[in-house]
């Protein structure tokens, strides 16, 4: 028989964290909102527990979990020290982005199991600002292996009910502490190189590090390199966050272009093109223009559009700065044929 899917209980309900740090402990999945998206759970030191996300998510075992943490103080239980100059950067990131949505990579504690960073000597850490993320990481007393809840290659989640909808009958429980505040994943940078180089574009804008650490970041840009460079991170697929609906980004506005035939829906980044437009579906994923509202809307839109059947998703581009070169990165990924 089916196994049912899991309850979904309030974040910040002193029983439903009881239950969760019960859960944790016992080597069980526990889905849990970040201000980015919300993550798939487990003991980060429990190999097997950790075993179980790769199971539930469909995910292969070379593309590593980030291991998240309540605080700073916490960093030496699950990496090692890095070398002067990067200590230095390390100090000035934590200090300035921490908590928040900023994964660092960093040497690998011995105790945190191979498996976690699919078998790298490095591990990717971060403290997340979510309230219920701090509830339950301080409830459980552990350091807590965590993906985006989503089946492997799908759009992350910003609701309880996302991770519902698709992996239910996957995991112990559901804490719902409401829509993901940021609602793109963590921006991930390494600092086993020099200079650090940005590995994942996310909820901290990649000009904002560069100013804190006062430096340019190393990065390859998937949507201009792909093509002519090998990966140059575990996970970094391209096809990646992306809808079951083929999707295609335009080069400019959708006013511009004329609606391809059949039944296409459109995620627009400002406005609806006028009547007539011929999109079966519009979303609008920020009226006032800001990056921040579009990237708290993205993954949600996308979703819709994805139960409505389309022939095809046409994206507007966004511009590509701030929290846009997330959301561009996404698109894109969501575009690479699969
Ligand atoms: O915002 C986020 O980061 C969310 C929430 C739940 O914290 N998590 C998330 O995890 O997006 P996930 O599994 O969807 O993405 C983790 C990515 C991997 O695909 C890989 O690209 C990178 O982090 N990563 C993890 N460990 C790494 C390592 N040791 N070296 C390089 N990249 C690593
Ligand atoms: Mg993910």
């Amino acid at each position: 028989m089916a196994r049912p899917a899991a309850p979904i209980r309030p974040a910040l309900d002193p029983e439903a964290l009881a239950e969760a740090a019960r859960l944790l402990h016992a080597g069980g999945l526990v889905a849990f909102p970040t201000e980015t998206v919300y993550g798939l759970g487990a003991h980060a030191l429990d190999a097997r527990a950790a075993a179980r996300i790769f199971a539930a998510k469909g995910r292969p075992a070379h593309d590593p979990l980030i291991v998240h943490i309540p605080a700073r103080d916490q960093l030496s239980e699950v990496a090692r020290p890095l070398e002067v100059a990067g200590e230095r950067w390390l100090e000035r990131l934590t200090q300035r982005f921490w908590p928040g949505p900023l994964t660092v990579v960093l040497p690998r504690q011995p105790c945190v199991p191979a498996l976690v960073s699919a078998g790298l000597d490095s591990v990717a850490v971060r403290v997340p600002a979510h309230p219920a993320a701090q509830a339950l990481l301080r409830a459980s007393g552990l350091p807590i292996a965590a993906p985006s809840a989503n089946p492997f290659g799908y759009v992350s989640p910003t609701t309880a009910q996302h991770v519902r909808d698709q992996l239910g009958a996957r995991v112990d429980l559901i804490l719902d502490g409401g829509a993901c505040p940021v609602g793109v994943e963590s921006t991930i940078v390494t600092l086993l190189e020099s200079p650090p180089r940005l590995l994942r574009p996310g909820g901290v804008p990649r000009e904002v590090i560069e100013e804190a650490l006062g430096l340019a970041l190393a990065w390859t840009p998937q949507f201009r390199a792909s093509i002519e460079r090998p990966l140059d991170a575990p996970g970094q697929l391209e096809s990646h966050y992306a809808p079951a609906t083929p999707l295609r980004l335009l080069a400019g506005p959708a006013e511009a272009v004329v609606a391809p035939a059949g039944r296409v829906g459109l995620l627009a980044f400002q406005r609806s093109p006028g009547d007539g437009h011929g999109y079966v579906a519009v979303e609008v994923l920020a009226q006032d223009g800001r990056l921040e509202t579009a990237a708290a809307h993205l993954f949600a839109a996308l979703r819709r559009l994805d139960a409505q059947g389309l022939d095809l998703i046409v994206a507007e581009p966004v511009p590509i700065q701030g929290l846009g070169l997330a959301i561009h990165d996404r698109l894109h990924r969501a575009s690479a044929r699969r």
